[in-house]
């Protein structure tokens, strides 16, 4: 099977075209390098042994995505691209809009005509804005979101609903990740670490690399256990292996439309994450209480069984585990 993963150099993407091709697919990969860069592209190829094929450029370039599926017999996609920083998102929400949701729409229109109707469509536990209890599952009230980005993942699950609705011969599987953190075991690959980081996972790992000071943690009086925000963690290597059950799904049933939860199940205060990262890496975090971060909420963490009773994914992999290579991948990149 050709699999065309968009944003595939990117931190979920290059993961997941790592566990493709070791799965056997052959992957096409469309990628702006807007937050990626290209030589991810011979990073996969040490870790894998195998070539992607890649195509530079822009998902709202209609004739681009229609001479990749010209040319290259796709029968699956799995849709990455799109702008992630949750901040900036409330600073630019036309760009996030577009982005978002634009290209989505030409990727749908390029899809129809070349009659490729398999999907697998990253979303967001954001699309569950402030859940009205924890653990979240997948029939659970969506909305209420915060910011644009959450929105704009909102607005694409109702698109991909709709599209389904007007012709069930679509094949779609909508994943919502919870908090992906962690790089891959070989250091090779991971979450880029450019400027100072807004998540709590790259910015503990530059504290204790000493590339910056001290952690803020973003307030200790939430109605969790020790006071800081809790969230349900999970190894982008586990995540990269829920698209290649979700795909396999899609394989199975012909046509569909079916939503996930990707997440361990399991809530991980702040204090946890610094607790277990100074554990398992043998390093000081610095960090301070600090006021609550604007728009943050007290809990959030997933019912996964969903994807257990029908994808037969569960995540593997522990929080010791997402720190240690989260670490790992921070130290061999420090100087790029
Ligand atoms: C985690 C916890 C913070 C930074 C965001 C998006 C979400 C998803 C993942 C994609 C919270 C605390 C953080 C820091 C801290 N992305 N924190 N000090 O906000 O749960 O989710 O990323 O879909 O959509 O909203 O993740 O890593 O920013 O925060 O104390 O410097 O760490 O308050 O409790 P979040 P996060």
């Amino acid at each position: 099977m050709k699999i065309l993963v968009t944003g595939g150099l990117g931190y979920i993407g290059s993961h997941t075209c790592v566990e493709l091709l070791k799965e056997g697919y052959e992957v096409v990969v469309i990628d702006n390098l807007s937050n990626a860069k290209e030589e991810v592209k011979d990073k996969i190829k040490e870790i894998t042994g195998k070539n992607i094929k890649f195509y530079l450029g822009d998902m709202i370039d209609e004739n681009l995505l229609d001479k990749i599926f010209t040319e290259e017999k796709i029968d699956a996609v799995i849709d990455f691209a799109a702008y992630k920083a949750v901040g900036e998102s409330v600073q630019k929400p036309v760009e996030y809009y577009t982005n978002n949701i634009s290209t989505v729409l030409v990727l749908l229109k390029e899809m129809k005509k070349h009659n490729v109707k398999k999907l697998v469509f990253s979303s967001s536990a954001t699309v569950y804005g402030n859940p009205e209890h924890v653990p979240i599952k997948e029939t659970d009230k969506t909305g209420g979101t915060t910011n644009p980005y959450g929105t704009s993942k909102l607005f694409v699950e109702q698109i991909l609903k709709d599209l389904y609705k007007s012709d069930n011969a679509w094949d779609i599987a909508i994943l919502r990740y919870f908090n992906p953190i962690g790089a891959h075991q070989s250091g090779l690959i991971g979450e880029e670490p450019n400027g100072i980081p807004a998540n709590l996972m790259p910015y503990i790992a530059k504290v204790a690399s000493k590339e910056l000071e001290c952690l803020s943690v973003f307030g200790n009086d939430y109605p969790t256990k020790d006071g800081t925000g809790v969230r349900d963690y999970i190894h982008v290597v586990d995540l990269a292996k829920g698209h290649i059950k979700a795909l396999e799904k899609l394989e199975r049933e012909q046509a569909g439309l079916y939503i996930y939860n990707l997440g361990t199940g399991i809530g991980y205060s702040v204090l946890d994450i610094i607790n277990a990262f100074e554990k398992v890496n043998q390093v000081k975090v610095n960090y301070k209480i600090a006021e609550r971060r604007p728009g943050d909420i007290a809990e959030c963490y997933s019912d996964p069984t969903k994807a257990k009773q029908e994808l037969g994914w569960e995540a593997k992999l522990t929080i010791e585990d997402m720190c240690k290579d989260a670490y790992n991948f921070i130290l061999k990149n420090k100087n790029n």
